[in-house]
């Protein structure tokens, strides 16, 4: 009888359970379905602004263009008075293409010079599946006001990482792939160690510390976070990548579970790990996972992870100096590839730039 009394009652407790987080669900995506639903849609039928509007056109305001979100953080703490406040700011997966409209890119821009900062550095991703807008891509990073560095992504690579390179240098970027360099702000020099695209197995680090100077503050970026493990160890105690887009989609942790337990991602969207010096046999550092402005196919963006975003790290202050938009967090469980899964997408890399290839040289016959 007492049995039977506690199986019933553990049952009422697990089905009351499930009925909270249904309950939870169903009130996340009602509150998405009347805030975001017709505007989003709206967007996606027709765009705020065509593609032949210039950079230097006003900008469009309202909140249809207005949902790009600027974050700010302290640096790593061991640079915290060792040197003079810079400001640098960061953009991932702009994705310039059909799905983002050319407006939320250049309010990306506009967004980014009006924080002045002394640096911009982007992580990737910057076209969609083809090489279609490099010279809208061109135009758009001319228009950042201070200098800029880049590291290439998977779409890059799969839309030609050569050509997206040029395109970028031609708009006065300066592309790492493996590879470090030194930049003067203020008569303080700062390195950053830029790594070409994990995703697809073009990542060296070997290559891209190879000569880092230990008595100089350094940053690193990489397209994909996960990298940011092996970087703590050659002494980089900040690494900004993106790739992940915070999940697009992120209520009821939507996100987590698709790009975490699913996905195998350690970091999805935000700060991880610890700004401090580490003590111990275990090196630590912190990595930050951009939410990104654009997208390559999906171009929803619901819930707080999925938002928009330009991230403003203050290197030179101290964390806990300033208020913060988010906590360090602790990484997820991750998953390691295997080595199936890594030649399968370095073979996509081959397979799109034979393609590539033979479509130009059957556009030159048919000349
Ligand atoms: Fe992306």
């Amino acid at each position: 009888m007492r049995i039977s009394a506690s199986f019933s009652l553990s049952l009422s407790v697990s089905a009351g359970r499930r009925a909270l987080t249904k309950a939870r669900l169903r009130q996340d995506l009602l509150s998405w379905t009347s805030k975001y639903r017709r505007s989003q849609l709206k967007d996606m039928l027709f765009p705020p602004f065509g593609w032949s509007q210039s950079l230097t056109a006003p900008l469009g305001h309202g909140s249809r263009v207005g949902r790009i979100r600027v974050r700010r953080f302290a640096g790593p703490a061991a640079y915290a008075g060792a040197m003079e406040p810079i400001r640098i700011a960061h953009l991932t997966d702009q994705h310039v293409g059909r799905i983002t409209p050319f407006a939320i890119q250049r309010q990306a821009v506009a967004l980014t010079n009006a924080e002045r900062p002394d640096l911009v550095v982007i992580t990737g991703d910057f076209v969609c599946h083809s090489q279609s807008y490099l010279d809208q891509l061109t135009e758009l990073v001319r228009a950042f006001r201070a200098p800029v560095i880049g590291v290439l992504g998977n779409h890059d690579h799969w839309a030609g990482a050569d050509e997206v390179a040029a395109a970028l240098r031609r708009g006065g970027v300066e592309v790492l792939r493996n590879d470090s360099t030194i930049i003067t702000i203020r008569r303080q020099r700062l390195q950053i160690v830029g790594l070409d695209d994990a995703y697809t197995g073009h990542a060296r680090i070997d290559k891209a510390v190879a000569g880092l100077r230990r008595d100089l503050p350094v940053l690193a970026l990489s397209h994909i976070a996960e990298e940011a493990d092996d970087l703590w160890k050659c002494g980089i105690p900040l690494v900004l990548a993106g790739h992940t887009h915070g999940g697009q989609i992120t209520v009821a942790r939507l996100n987590d579970i698709a790009l975490g337990k699913i996905g195998g991602h350690k970091y999805v969207h935000g700060l991880y790990g610890t700004r401090q010096p580490h003590r111990g046999a275990v090196v630590t550092g912190a990595v930050y996972v951009g939410a990104g402005i654009g997208a390559s196919v999906m171009p929803f963006r619901i819930g707080e992870h999925g938002k928009r975003e330009i991230t403003i790290f203050e290197f030179g202050r101290r964390p806990g100096e300033f208020e913060e938009p988010g906590r360090e967090q602790e990484p997820l469980s991750g998953r390691a590839l295997s080595a199936r899964k890594m030649r399968r997408r370095a073979e996509k890399v081959i397979r799109r730039r034979t393609r590539r290839s033979l479509r130009q040289t059957v556009e030159m016959d048919s000349v």
